[in-house]
């Protein structure tokens, strides 16, 4: 029963992301990952149609330092669950 709880609540969490919001945050991101999540660079992952769990919890995990890459580890200071929530679903949505 807890472990049915928990599971609808991260589905709630992912239908409550903004993808309008979130693209308003990737500029930065586009340098490396590309204008549509597309990157120009085979070193650098695409993030178009990127599952969006998963996406949040990369993006945890380099904000944490548990995952390391020089290049993605300081761009995340500033942004916060919810910020990676909305970045996730945007870049999820895209066609
Ligand atoms: C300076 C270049 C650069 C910038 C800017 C950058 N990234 Fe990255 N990103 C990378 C590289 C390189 C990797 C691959 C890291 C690795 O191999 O572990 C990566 C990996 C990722 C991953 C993991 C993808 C996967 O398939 O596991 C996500 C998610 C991600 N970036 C999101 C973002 C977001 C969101 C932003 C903007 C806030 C951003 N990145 C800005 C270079 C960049």
């Amino acid at each position: 029963m807890i472990i049915i709880s928990v599971f609808s609540l991260s589905l709630n969490a992912e239908e409550m992301g903004d993808p309008k919001r979130g693209k308003t945050m990737t500029a930065t991101c586009a340098a490396c990952h590309g204008t549509n999540g597309v990157s120009s660079n085979s070193e650098w992952p695409n993030l178009k149609g990127q599952q969006i769990t998963y996406m949040v919890n990369q993006l945890k995990a380099f904000k944490s330092g548990e995952r390391k890459n020089v290049l993605m580890n300081g761009v995340l200071d500033d942004l916060n669950e919810k910020d990676f929530l909305d970045i996730s679903t945007y870049y999820n949505g895209i066609q």
